[in-house]
């Protein structure tokens, strides 16, 4: 057993910003503990297949091109379409049966192109819904950063519910009280926070909306509003690429600009305070928790339906009670 004993989640998750792919593109993709392609052909749509081919194993993210909106295998030029569905093989007489690849359900949206990822196969029982602030006119274009993390989706979103260690790790000057309601997949978390700024600390509130482990926004309202959206994706059972997308309502030439910078720099600072920690600790179930806790029976209540039906069934429900 290592550090934690989670399988990946069912979720929807980022595979790329949609700024990464441009029609044409065919690029090599890791998520989900398998080596993927993902693909955009001429008409925008984005496409995610298993990356190797059925023929003799070629991976179509290396060499692999489009021709007429087909990836082309590099190795022999099979082609296949954006479903995985193998349309030609240039010196076969009879077309082979079974050649297809497996493709994966994306949908892009806010910036990103998300996948479907299920262990049990299972379809899609919820959506990523579209950010009204993403393209409004009113609020910047996205800022994108991202990290490559040594832990699971499940630790890492544990983060926005505990409460304690934005003081203890962070350097809050309060401690904040959360309170967190869970309707189904949505898990919304609002609580009291201070954020620094160049005009020195401001008050203001937070609300975090995730659906899901793979798709979150963040809401700091206070002299000024600022949104990150993020998704964090799981590469293997132990490894995770977080996204931020970071938007600040605009508010007059300059001070836009200086604020949106000063939002991004104090997110990924908290960020890069919380990575050393994810890195090396171990999930405790049942956790030793105190009054002064956040609401971490309730994350992990919700947090159960993102695994197999019957995963560890009873254990963490002890720790909400
Ligand atoms: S390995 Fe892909 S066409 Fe032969
Ligand atoms: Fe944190």
């Amino acid at each position: 057993m290592g550090r934690f004993p989670f399988p990946i989640p069912t979720g929807w998750f980022a595979v790329a910003f949609s700024s990464e792919l441009e029609p044409g593109d065919v690029k090599p993709v890791k998520y989900f503990g398998k080596d993927l392609v993902l693909f955009r052909t001429s008409d925008g749509e984005a496409h995610l297949l298993d990356a190797f081919c059925p023929h003799l194993g070629a991976h179509l993210g290396h060499g692999g091109f489009l021709r007429e909106d087909r990836l082309v295998c590099p190795f022999h030029a099979w082609e296949f379409d954006g479903k995985g569905k193998c349309k030609h093989v240039p010196y076969a007489n009879k077309m082979p049966k079974k050649a297809d690849v497996p493709g994966w359900l994306i949908h892009e949206k806010n910036g990103m192109i998300l996948a479907w990822h299920d262990l049990a196969g299972r379809e899609p029982f919820f959506e990523v819904p579209d950010v009204p602030e993403f393209a409004d006119e009113g609020w910047t274009d996205i800022r994108t950063k991202q990290w490559t993390i040594k832990s699971c989706n499940q630790e890492m979103a544990e983060n926005q519910v505990d409460t304690a260690h934005f003081q203890y790790l962070h350097g809050s000057t309060k401690m904040p009280e959360a309170t967190v309601e869970r309707r189904g997949p949505h898990l919304i978390t609002k609580s009291g926070t201070g954020m620094s700024t160049p005009a020195g600390p401001v008050d203001g509130t937070l609300e975090v909306n995730a659906w899901g482990f793979g798709f979150t926004t963040t809401r700091f309202n206070g002299i000024v509003e600022t949104l990150l959206m993020s998704s964090a994706s799981p590469i293997d059972e132990d490894h995770v690429e977080l996204r931020f997308a970071f938007m600040v309502r605009k508010i007059g030439k300059g001070i836009t600009g200086g604020v949106g910078k000063a939002f991004m720099a104090e997110v990924s600072r908290q960020l890069e305070q919380d990575i050393p920690v994810w890195e090396n600790k171990i999930y405790i179930d049942p956790p030793v928790l105190c009054d002064g806790d956040g609401p971490i029976g309730q994350f992990r209540l919700w947090a159960r339906q993102f695994y197999p039906e019957g995963w560890r069934e009873g254990s963490d429900v002890a720790a909400a009670k």
